[in-house]
């Protein structure tokens, strides 16, 4: 059989920077190559990178400590300068199928073509129709994505594929899970923002971003409990395994929180529901959860109290094989939920277009 390797992946988040390799094909995907490597406080801020070169500096540490410099890498992009969009685009002979995305993107973006970076993958033909099909326009600002691809560069790696971070995330799922029947939505909240994806049977739907994540708990901890961050950071991650050790007070100061999350993610229901493609798809059967603030302590059970669906965690190595020694087998369980992305975005293909 022919073999394309897979690009090496690289998620860059507001608190950590996670790189994967990932080897063998889809009925033995393993991990052959890992880091994750934490980037200053303060060096991305609500998505937009500030300290670019503090960031590329932690990234070439971990290109070089992994010994993969030179080569080509997927890259996850998300935040406030990157939209996503389904469209529809017909396929009949006298259309033109280059001009039609053109269009599109002209109309969903809003914004001049020429300061936007767009690509698009097609997703199958539309429902009910012959002649459409179902087409994902990945949008983003031009100067958010040359800083990623300067720290990615700078860091000695080539650029391969950008990706939104909710494709990745949902590709990871599949991976795992294979396709669930109806429509389910994968919720992943990481440090500063959370992203919400709707599939059905297995077709991307929708998604959407809100500007909040576990930062939020830490600041509130130091806020209410006057400790510096390192404190409120580890008390926080600490009480997520021993519920026995929330305070009435870390209760408190945590549930604010834990409600405004809980309000966005019914929010993007509403809106996805009120959208096109929410308009005629079944019930929300699951809500999948990731993303390392997902494993806040009594989160789950707020967000499914709110939303009145079934929760659950993904496990982002439930058929993946861990076959290096950079992830040991005592550190899967406390990071699994932040390197979800890294894993969906690691299946990239060497030969996928190359899209910068
Ligand atoms: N066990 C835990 N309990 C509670 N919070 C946790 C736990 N583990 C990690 N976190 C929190 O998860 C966040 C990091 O998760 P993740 O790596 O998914 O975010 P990120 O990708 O850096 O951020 P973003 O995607 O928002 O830019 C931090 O806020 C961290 O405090
Ligand atoms: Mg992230």
């Amino acid at each position: 059989m022919f073999k394309t390797k897979k690009l090496v992946a690289v998620d860059i988040g507001s608190s950590a920077v996670k790189v994967v390799q990932l080897g063998g094909y889809p009925a033995s995907t393993a991990i052959e190559k890992f880091a994750m490597a934490a980037i200053p406080v303060g060096s991305i801020e609500n998505g937009i990178v500030v300290d670019a070169s503090a960031i590329m500096t932690v990234l070439k540490t971990v290109v070089s400590k992994l010994g993969i410099k030179g080569r080509r890498a997927a890259i996850s992009v998300s935040g406030s300068g990157v939209m996503l969009k389904k469209i529809k685009v017909s396929r009949t002979m006298d259309a033109n199928f280059d001009e039609q995305i053109l269009g599109e993107a002209a109309k969903s973006f809003q914004l001049d073509l020429s300061e936007m970076y767009f690509d698009y993958a097609e997703m199958g033909q539309s429902f009910g129709t012959t002649s459409d099909v179902d087409v994902l326009l990945l949008g983003a600002r031009r100067e958010v994505i040359e800083q990623y691809v300067s720290i990615v560069k700078g860091a000695g790696l080539e650029i391969g594929v950008m990706e939104s971070g909710a494709i990745s995330v949902a590709n990871m799922f599949e991976l795992n899970y294979g396709t669930v029947e109806g429509l389910i939505m994968i919720v992943s909240i990481g440090a500063s923002h959370l992203q919400v994806g709707f599939v059905e049977h297995g077709r991307f739907l929708f998604s959407q971003e809100m500007p909040i994540g576990g930062d939020q708990y830490t600041t509130s901890i130091m806020q209410g409990m006057n400790l510096p961050r390192e404190a409120a950071e580890a008390l926080k991650i600490g009480i997520s395994s021993n519920p026995a050790a929330v305070t009435p007070e870390l209760t408190r100061m945590m549930a604010e929180t834990s409600t405004l999350i809980s309000n966005d993610i019914r929010q993007c229901i509403s809106f996805f529901r009120s959208s096109p493609e929410g308009d005629d798809v079944g019930p929300l059967k699951y809500c999948f959860l990731t993303g390392g603030a997902s494993r806040t302590v009594h989160l789950d059970s707020a967000i499914a109290a709110a939303i009145q669906v079934p929760v659950h965690f993904v496990n982002p190595f439930q058929k993946v094989e861990i076959k290096t020694k950079d992830l040991r087998l005592e550190q899967i369980g406390t990071i699994s939920s932040m390197v979800s992305c890294a894993v969906g975005l690691g299946l990239r293909l060497k030969n996928d277009k190359v899209a910068v």
